[in-house]
């Protein structure tokens, strides 16, 4: 799977993720909609970010957020049109940027029209869409199930929330005592495949760039080391070389050594599972603290394990946060917010920045659930443009707002951060047009870790492109740190908190320090 094809724009992408209903209001109504992000482009595109990932726009009863989809070929009317977005995927392109569209192929939302034909007890074209047992009394064992609500006699496994009923693209390794398991060549869920083709293609033709792939590790079932799911997503590829092959795929798997395998071009690191991202930025002594007593040990160790088994190197995605995790802002302060952006936009695999953590947005604390958010409704909140009614957001009452909004009076905003030359919004900009004009930061230039020792501090990497060597170093604590290091400084790229200084083979760093470095 070495030679597929790979839109070339992905080498330097940047990517900003847009919670469409958060982002900007344009018609007044209390929510964010597909117009009001076309008005906002400029915005994205100032801050030098050159693609998009936007979270599903599609119809829905919103059960959650919109990852539970009625109608796959429709954008929400409470986001606008098929056409609005259409005219958004134009505008994009005009702006040199690209946008990505959210896939959810594992699971529909129980008011899909498949479903509810699924669910009658005679057999028609959609009784094979989902996963079924064959009787009411007998539970797809380990998938939850929706069971008692249909005429049909099964349950149907479910995928996610217990509303979100599961696609069928079969067994792995179906069980010969249970009939309803299907093979992943059965009719129905070679039906669902081709299905699924379609909705990427009706997209594709629209002019969308590529997906951001929902759960995508998770689609056949019985399938422990992915193998089943990981030839389904190469089909699929088959399917994107022959029609689409500027389409850019990036996973929500969290396992780069078999999303690669399967055709994706990227895959996002997990907050959750093995990856140790949250010993970074979300734990009880995070890593970017100056309190300084972090651990970046395990994270690095299991970074380069994937690096390694990945036949292809430098595609893991690090988020600076999104929708289903705290902000940021939420655990790093002050300039360890910085010093973490100069971490997330140095290392390899395309960064993606979610909407709002530019500013520091933070985290509404005591937020009742808003449509299946729970603990993350608090980082959903609407957009802080500037210092108008809601922020600018919307001209909508407050009290109709779709999520309340931050109601400190220092909340940031777009406005007051680009007026502010010391603002976080700057020195990411700064640190964009750092990394867009050095191949060697950019997605795919190799990374070697030089130091990265348990509960020490700094971290320290090497990043190398054909004709580029840079050091980047990383010290977030609030104490001097030092290293041993063969390498000799050359220039300096970039700085934050003075300068890192060389005697006889060891960097001294300074406290709350970020630098990137050419050497020779
Ligand atoms: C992952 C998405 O990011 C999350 O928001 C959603 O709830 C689940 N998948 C289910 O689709």
């Amino acid at each position: 799977m070495n030679s597929i094809s790979q839109p070339s724009w992905l080498d330097n992408a940047i990517f900003y993720e847009i919670y469409p209903q958060s982002f900007f209001d344009s018609n007044g109504d209390g929510i964010g909609d597909i117009n009001g992000i076309t008005a906002k482009l400029d915005h994205i595109m100032e801050l030098g970010c050159n693609a998009i990932w936007m979270n599903p726009c599609f119809a829905s009863p919103f059960g959650d957020a919109g990852y539970d989809i009625s109608d796959y070929y429709q954008v929400a009317p409470r986001y606008g049109t098929n056409d609005d977005i259409k005219r958004l995927f134009d505008e994009v392109h005009k702006h040199s940027m690209h946008i990505l569209l959210d896939l959810v192929p594992g699971h529909t939302s129980v008011e899909h029209e498949w479903f509810k034909r699924s669910m009658k007890a005679e057999l028609n074209e959609f009784t094979d869409r989902y996963v079924w047992t064959d009787s009411i009394w007998e539970e797809p064992q380990g998938m939850g199930c929706i069971r008692g609500i249909s005429d049909r006699d099964g349950s149907c496994a479910v995928n996610f929330f217990s509303h979100q009923p599961a696609l069928n693209y079969g067994f792995y390794a179906p069980d010969p005592d249970k009939k309803w398991q299907q093979s992943t060549d059965s009719d129905g869920a070679k039906a669902t495949l081709e299905e699924l083709k379609n909705i990427m293609r009706f997209w594709l033709k629209m002019g969308c760039d590529g997906f951001r792939v929902d759960m995508a590790g998770s689609l056949v079932k019985n399938d422990p080391d992915g193998k089943g799911t990981i030839k389904l997503w190469q089909d699929v590829r088959r399917f994107l070389d022959e029609e689409f092959p500027d389409a850019a795929m990036v996973s929500e798997w969290g396992e780069p050594d078999k999303s690669l395998q399967g055709g994706f071009h990227m895959d996002f690191l997990l907050h959750f599972g093995p990856s140790h991202y949250n010993d970074l930025f979300r734990c009880a002594e995070p890593f970017f603290s100056d309190r300084g007593k972090g651990d970046v040990s395990e994270f690095v160790r299991k970074y380069i394990e994937s690096y390694e088994r990945s036949d292809r190197k430098g595609l893991i995605c690090i988020p600076s946060g999104n929708h289903d995790m705290d902000r940021l802002a939420r655990s790093i302060h002050g300039d360890n917010l910085k010093i973490a952006f100069a971490f997330l936009l140095s290392m390899p695999g395309a960064p993606f920045i979610y909407y709002g953590d530019e500013i520091g947005m933070r985290y509404v604390e005591g937020l009742v659930s808003v449509e299946g958010g729970y603990g993350r409704t608090g980082s959903r909140s609407p957009m802080q443009w500037d210092d108008t009614k809601n922020a600018g957001f919307s001209t909508a009452a407050a009290d109709t707002l779709y999520i309340r909004q931050d109601s400190s009076i220092d909340r940031p905003t777009v406005k007051a951060q680009k007026a502010d030359p010391s603002s976080l919004y700057n020195e990411i900009k700064k640190l964009i047009s750092i990394r867009l004009t050095h191949s060697a930061l950019q997605s795919k230039g190799r990374i070697e870790f030089i130091y990265a020792q348990k509960n020490e501090y700094p971290l320290a990497y090497l990043r190398t492109a054909e004709n580029e060597k840079i050091l980047v170093i990383i010290n977030p604590a609030d104490r001097h740190t030092e290293f041993e290091c063969e390498y000799i400084i050359n220039d300096k790229v970039y700085s934050i908190g003075g300068e890192a200084n060389v005697n006889n083979g060891r960097i001294t760093v300074p406290p709350r320090f970020a630098g990137y470095y050419t050497i020779k």
